[in-house]
């Protein structure tokens, strides 16, 4: 049975029955949250860490949705319409996956990932079960859509004034491209906002640089490509056509990376890139 929402209370033991596997924290019913990987605060900071602008009236476009979070947080905001979409965790059974994934940590077991394991059944979208029973249980409108971005038809989607872009540009295996094709959903006078993993390597700032990642290095996890530093994101987003482009959150340098920018050759280890999640917005 699925769970419902009675008289404003929720069994939450019934939803975790329904869906045990979850990425997002997701306020259900006030003070009932979803059990997420990202805790409900670090998804608040990340909210706040946009920075985005009045969303009333607005049509928002959010790529990667997975369980849906900033799609349901675009609509409270009074987003008039909003697109969650995905397709890749969507297509597998996470709770399955990530079973295999806490065993592997454990036993140090090399693990494929979500599309090629054995938890991949895109004919039946199990990832979307809890995107789904969110939607449901919030009485959301926000529109699901099945694709992957970087290969579907995007006129079929239209252009929107806030694109969001979260967490996802690290796990593709061509960024420019994808920055093209989020500059071709962003409508005239709209706004791209990008949420990334990032490094800088102390003293080489002012050159876009961009860290490749051929196996499982960055976070055992071997859906991820690519790690850009500030300069490489405005880079993306100017070779794509926005016009402005402001990257934030870059941790503030240290000691020794400011030394290593006078002096780079003598400051052992000084091309060690350091790692942070940034934020940008780009028009
Ligand atoms: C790290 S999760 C980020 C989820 C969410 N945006 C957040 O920030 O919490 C990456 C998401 O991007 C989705 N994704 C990866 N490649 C995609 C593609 N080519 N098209 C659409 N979604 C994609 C994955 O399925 C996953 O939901």
């Amino acid at each position: 049975m699925t769970a419902q929402v009675e008289n404003g209370n929720l069994d939450l033991a019934a939803v975790v029955r329904e869906c045990p596997e979850w990425f997002h924290s997701i306020e259900l019913a006030p003070n009932v949250f979803t059990p997420g990987r990202k805790s409900a605060a670090v998804l608040a900071d990340e909210w706040r860490k946009m920075e985005l602008p009045d969303l009333r009236g607005k049509s928002v476009l959010d790529i990667g949705a997975y369980d849906g979070y900033f799609s349901f947080a675009a609509e409270k905001a009074g987003a008039a319409r909003v697109v969650a979409l995905d397709h890749y965790v969507w297509s597998v059974d996470m709770a399955g996956y990530m079973e295999d994934w806490r065993r592997s940590r454990s036993t140090g077991e090399s693990l494929p990932p979500p599309h090629e394991s054995r938890h991949q059944r895109p004919d039946e979208l199990p990832g979307r079960k809890p995107f789904d029973a969110a939607r449901r249980l919030l009485g959301s409108k926000v529109e699901p859509v099945v694709g992957d971005f970087m290969s579907m038809d995007l006129s079929t989607l239209g252009t929107f004034d806030v694109v969001l872009f979260l967490g996802v540009l690290y796990h593709l295996e061509n960024p420019l491209l994808a920055a093209r094709k989020l500059r071709s959903v962003t409508a005239p006078g709209g706004l791209l906002v990008v949420e990334t993993e990032a490094m800088e390597i102390p003293g080489l700032e002012e050159r876009p640089i961009c860290e490749f990642f051929p196996g499982q290095e960055l976070n055992n996890d071997a859906s991820n490509w690519w790690s850009p530093n500030a300069k490489a994101i405005e880079g993306l987003c100017h070779a794509a056509g926005f016009q402005n482009a402001r990257v934030w959150n870059a941790k503030a340098p240290s000691l020794s990376a400011r030394l290593a920018r006078a002096i780079p050759v003598l400051v052992p280890g000084s091309l060690t890139p350091k790692r942070y999640r940034a934020y940008a917005h780009a028009r």
